[in-house]
């Protein structure tokens, strides 16, 4: 309830925002969301409604979540003359780098309908980004493979829905895999929201400034990329295939562990998580669920499993408190269901976009101003210009 966690004065007003959204206890591996264990809801709940849940404060009554999942349902179409964005990529383009461009084009469409102060117009534009999404996903990849793209469907569910846009095509039937679809589900949940994370501090800052909010989701779009941050997933899958055999993970992790070296395990080590990433142990269930329910025996996963039991018991990431995080093995589920390591991180984006904007809109709900980021300055004193 309000006020369980308490932090001391200080570190209140240091702190660079408070928020209801999200709780983490790094030391411990604990992440609330509203107060509710991710675990708890990766078992009980749905992405809907853990986006009705960050957005609102409080789990939908069946009503309201009900009318939530309507609303989302009868918005997953996209302006129809956004597809020319689409095709002013080159066919190679990242998906990331399409979906950057797209999610940012989407001010030009819908940004002019919307009074920022306006709760219910915000509302309305919560639903248009969760359910926009997937199909902006969907169409990334389906342009980037030659594929035309497909259009969502009322009778599916929103993982469904965008499995279908992903891998379906107009000749026939897409068959639903509801154990795929689970999985997806249970994926959107675990990265739907991380606290100030360097993706949602950037939505904030760009939120401070009075952006519109599908700028700034483009800007945590663009925060999300990097490899340190939402790109690790695909990175954890380049380093498997780099290892490519059980008998070469000592040597990256000494390569890991060599301070002259700048390879890094990836998918391990977290700025706040000095424990296990509760996201990771259930990454990591529903991972032996997907290749049991595909009968896949992938070498990767077996290279990953030894690659954690090895680095959880050496020295060096034992005293930096070096853990899987939740990347480690979302990539390995991710390639089981046949989506490609450029995909990954959009499928990151895609989670975290109810994340980004309920943070915005906490912001925007109250009073703020815009952010402005201190520096410790270590340039040169001041000095004249030389005369002659
Ligand atoms: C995400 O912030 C969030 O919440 C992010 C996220 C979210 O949901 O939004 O959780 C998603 O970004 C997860 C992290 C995904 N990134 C990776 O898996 C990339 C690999 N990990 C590292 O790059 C690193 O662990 C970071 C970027 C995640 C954290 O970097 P820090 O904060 O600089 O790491 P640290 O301060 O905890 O490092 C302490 C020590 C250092 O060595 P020393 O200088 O003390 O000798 O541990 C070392 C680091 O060099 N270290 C690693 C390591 N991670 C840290 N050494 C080898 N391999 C690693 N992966």
């Amino acid at each position: 309830q309000e006020g369980v966690f308490t932090y001391d004065p200080g570190f209140v007003s240091t702190a660079a925002c408070e928020s209801k959204i999200t709780y983490i206890d790094g030391a411990n591996g604990i992440l609330l969301h509203r107060g509710y264990p991710i675990q708890e809801l990766a078992e009980n709940s749905d992405y809907l409604e853990v986006c009705y849940l960050l957005l609102n404060g409080e789990l939908p009554t069946k009503e309201q979540g009900e009318v939530f999942k309507d609303t989302v349902k009868h918005h997953t179409m996209i302006h129809d003359q956004m597809r020319h964005f689409f095709s002013g990529f080159r066919r190679d383009a990242h998906p990331m780098a399409i979906m950057c461009g797209v999610v940012g084009a989407l001010s030009a469409f819908y940004h002019d309908q919307m009074d920022v102060n306006n709760e219910e117009q915000r509302q309305i534009t919560a639903h248009r980004l969760v359910a926009k999404m997937p199909t902006i996903a969907a169409w990334c990849y389906k342009y980037a493979n030659g594929q035309p793209f497909i259009y969502p469907r009322n009778d599916l569910n929103y993982s469904e829905n965008f499995l279908q846009m992903m891998f379906g095509n107009p000749c026939e039937e897409y068959k639903v895999n509801p154990i795929l679809a689970k999985a997806m589900d249970k994926i959107f949940i675990l990265h739907a929201d991380h606290e100030q994370n360097a993706s949602t501090s950037t939505v904030r800052l760009a939120g401070s400034t009075g952006a519109n909010p599908y700028a700034c989701i483009a800007s945590g779009i663009a925060a999300l990329w990097g490899p340190a941050h939402g790109g690790a997933n695909e990175a954890v899958l380049d380093m498997l295939a780099e290892i490519g055999d059980e008998s070469n993970i000592e040597r990256f992790i000494e390569k890991a562990k060599d301070k002259n070296d700048p390879f890094r395990l990836m998918g391990f080590g977290h700025r706040v998580y000095k424990n296990f990433d509760p996201r990771a142990k259930v990454m990591r269930e529903t991972c032996h669920e997907v290749l049991n329910e595909l009968g896949i025996d992938d070498p990767l996963l077996r290279i990953a499993q030894r690659l954690e039991k090895i680095a959880l018991e050496d020295e060096y990431f034992i005293e930096r408190k070096l853990f899987p995080n939740v990347d480690f093995y979302s990539g390995i589920i991710l390639k089981a269901m046949g989506i490609p390591t450029s995909m990954f991180t959009v499928i990151f984006a895609l989670s975290r976009t109810i994340g980004w904007y309920s943070h915005w809109n906490e912001m925007v709900s109250g009073s703020f101003r815009i952010g402005r980021p201190r520096q410790l300055y270590t340039g040169s004193n001041q000095r004249d210009y030389p005369k002659g």
